[in-house]
């Protein structure tokens, strides 16, 4: 059945919105309940100036209206093939895409668009579309996790499309769990970076990789601990940019307090030792650990249940210092497998270079990224200007400029490294 519209084109017969040099963005959006959300995606990207074509599925409407798509998105809204058949939408929408984004994406549209169906014109865009395709799946958890949806989920990201991890919260009704919708923001975010870097942007499609970011913090009793400034940007813009160039990411965020990533697993942990577990366990199946965050080298070598009082008259107790595990050191000698790419991060006050090259000796990584740390620069602002020195000699510098813009570079790099095609297995 089909939803009758106005016909989903210009008189003119030119491709649904071609107007000048705007990006031609299509908004696929399947039945769930968080159709609802992607009003706010769409309003996001024609106001960043995208031309946004609306296909919704029939189910889709059930939510959320083609008046509504229509009136947000400036173009007459269609769901099946028989609408304005003498302009072929089912075939022209999609090849004259530069991005397709489906949002929310059910289960049934990801096994739908992982079999190639083409029951309708939505699927019918998918099939058709040679540009860059994001999908951000929304459903309840155990239709995520089904084998069923995880094997069309891969095939997916085999074939090059860029799935986005759903975020973990509250679902429809009561359940709580991973398959949200994640927010419109992160959604927008994926598909602006995906469509910067154009075709060529998918270099990581079938990668694991892994990114730590944030500091850890060392507990001292049940309300102290040894910390560090670490915000955790720069483990995001890598987490971000690596799911925009097509990767499974999994983002092991040590007490950052910025938004989950859309499209990254994220993994939160405290205190170095779980850091170093949830790396470690990540790693097995990965092709690259980017070390980013701010690991505390001492923890407190004794953990007082509770609060320590003051003493009167006797000053404070002195706190012993044990050494934490170097993970970045111990997964460069012991990579759960040969081809592991293992980069890892430096922040130097002093000798910036000579220091950064014996650390990267030490340390026994394939990557060191080189930050000096000082005014404006690495923790907690949003721009960093490093050098990213290689096991093989190399050395390449990165202008001071937006930690996404760095965060390329080493992507740009540890895509070399990985070289041909995925690992299987
Ligand atoms: N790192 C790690 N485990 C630690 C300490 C650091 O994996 N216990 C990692 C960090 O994530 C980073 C790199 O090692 O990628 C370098 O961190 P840095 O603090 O600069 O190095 P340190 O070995 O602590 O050397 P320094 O004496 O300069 O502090």
């Amino acid at each position: 059945m089909e939803r009758q519209a106005d016909g989903v084109d210009g008189a003119d017969g030119t491709a649904a919105g071609t107007t000048g040099a705007r990006p031609r963005v299509v908004l696929g959006v399947g039945g769930g309940i968080a159709a609802y959300k992607s009003c706010e995606l769409l309003r996001r990207l024609t106001e960043s100036g995208h031309d946004v074509t609306v296909v919704p599925t029939e189910s889709a409407l059930n939510f959320v209206g083609a008046a509504t798509w229509s009136a947000l998105s400036g173009h007459p809204v269609a769901t099946g093939v028989w609408t304005g058949v003498h302009e072929v939408p089912h075939v022209r929408i999609g090849q004259h895409a530069d991005l397709v984004v489906v949002a929310p994406a059910t289960a049934d549209l990801l096994a739908r668009a992982a079999h190639g169906l083409a029951d309708d014109l939505l699927t019918n865009t998918l099939l058709t579309a040679r540009c860059p395709v994001v999908f951000a799946p929304a459903m309840h958890t155990e239709m995520w996790e089904h084998p069923a949806t995880q094997e069309n989920v891969a095939t997916l990201r085999r074939r090059g499309a860029v799935v986005v991890e759903p975020a973990v919260g509250r679902l429809t009704g009561v359940d709580t769990g991973k398959g949200r919708l994640p927010e419109p923001a992160e959604i927008f975010e994926v598909c602006r970076r995906v469509l910067a870097r154009g075709g060529l942007s998918r270099d990581l499609a079938g990668r694991h990789v892994v990114v730590s970011a944030g500091g850890t913090r060392e507990p001292l009793d049940p309300v102290r601990f040894l910390g560090n400034r670490s915000s955790g940007k720069q483990g995001y813009a890598l987490a971000r940019t690596a799911v925009a160039r097509g990767a499974r990411v999994t983002l092991v965020a040590a007490n950052t307090a910025l938004p989950d990533p859309a499209g990254a697993d994220v993994v939160r942990v405290g205190s170095a030792e779980q850091l170093r577990d949830a790396v470690l366990a990540a790693a097995r199946d990965a092709d690259a650990v980017v070390m980013a965050a701010a690991v505390a080298d001492f923890r407190p070598s004794h953990y007082t249940d509770m609060k320590i009082k003051k003493r009167d008259g006797q000053g404070p107790e002195p706190i012993r210092l044990a050494e934490n595990p170097d993970i970045l050191a111990g997964l460069s000698a012991d990579r759960p497998h040969p081809g592991l790419v293992v980069v890892g991060f430096a922040a130097e006050t002093d000798d910036v270079l000579a220091n950064g090259r014996k650390k990267l000796a030490r340390k026994g990584c394939d990557l060191l990224v080189v930050n000096e740390v000082g005014e404006g620069t690495a923790f907690g602002t949003d721009d960093n200007a490093a050098v990213v020195l290689g096991a093989d000699g190399s050395e390449t510098e990165v202008p001071y400029g937006p930690k996404e813009a760095l965060a390329e570079t080493v992507w740009d790099l540890v895509s070399v490294r990985l070289g041909g095609a995925p690992r299987t297995g």
